[in-house]
């Protein structure tokens, strides 16, 4: 199809449009990795620190044990071929979930990391304030447990950006896929592949400079 279609003058709409799709699937990826990630740390540190949620606990280090252990890229095929075999669906949609899912798992590692850096008595804190586990956990070891591991969760969003340049393997027009549309189509490699490493280099130094900007202010917050 592409093939056939494809003009000279075009060129650059494969660059645009995938880059388009590129961001479109990094942005939902990253709020359902966030989410799901959010869930799984609170059941997995939750365990834990009380020892209840034991089927749900179950349930997620199954979970994260699966996802970590294979590749986003065969977790993308699986749920676009196999899954989804039957039915037509939105490769975009596909692509959200699939690097979504993949994402939760590495997002849960960094927030119950985040959980189990705050000190205990803080929860003694709360429980001498008459507070609940459930509102100690809310009220006070979240916020201090999310303010510590921001950076590491900007840093999972510039893999997961990265990540998505596998999408073409289930023929997503993402931007790697548009670059190398147009080295097939053209015979021509230099140019497109150099583009498209230059258009994510400069949206991850852009990343890295705004993760980099709120360590600092994050370190000000805690001296002032
Ligand atoms: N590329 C590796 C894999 O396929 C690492 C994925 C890391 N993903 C992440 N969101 N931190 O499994």
């Amino acid at each position: 199809k592409l093939h056939s279609t494809f003009v000279e003058g075009d060129r650059w709409k494969y660059l645009t449009n995938g880059l388009k799709n590129t961001l479109i699937i990094t942005f939902f990826a990253v709020i359902l990795g966030m989410v799901l990630g959010f869930l799984i740390a609170i059941v997995r540190s939750s365990h834990d620190k009380t020892g209840k949620m034991k089927i749900l606990n179950f349930f997620a280090k199954i979970y994260l044990t699966v996802i970590r252990g294979t590749p986003v890229m065969v977790q993308l095929l699986i749920i676009y071929y196999v899954i989804f075999a039957s039915v037509r669906i939105d490769k975009m949609f596909v692509g959200i979930l699939a690097f979504g899912l993949n994402s939760a798992a590495y997002v849960a590692e960094i927030v119950r990391s985040g959980i189990m850096s705050i000190d205990n008595g803080q929860f003694e804190a709360g429980a001498s304030l008459g507070l609940n586990y459930r509102k100690t956990m809310f009220y006070i070891i979240m916020p201090q447990a999310f303010k510590n591991v921001l950076p590491a969760l900007g840093n999972e969003c510039i893999v997961l950006l990265k990540e998505t340049s596998v999408a073409g393997y289930i023929a997503l027009e993402d931007l790697t896929k548009g670059g190398d549309i147009i080295r097939s189509v053209t015979y021509e490699a230099f140019l497109p592949l150099i583009a498209v490493a230059l258009i994510y280099l400069v949206i991850v130094m852009f990343m890295t400079y705004l993760v980099s900007r709120l360590e600092r202010r994050l370190a000000k917050s805690d001296r002032g």
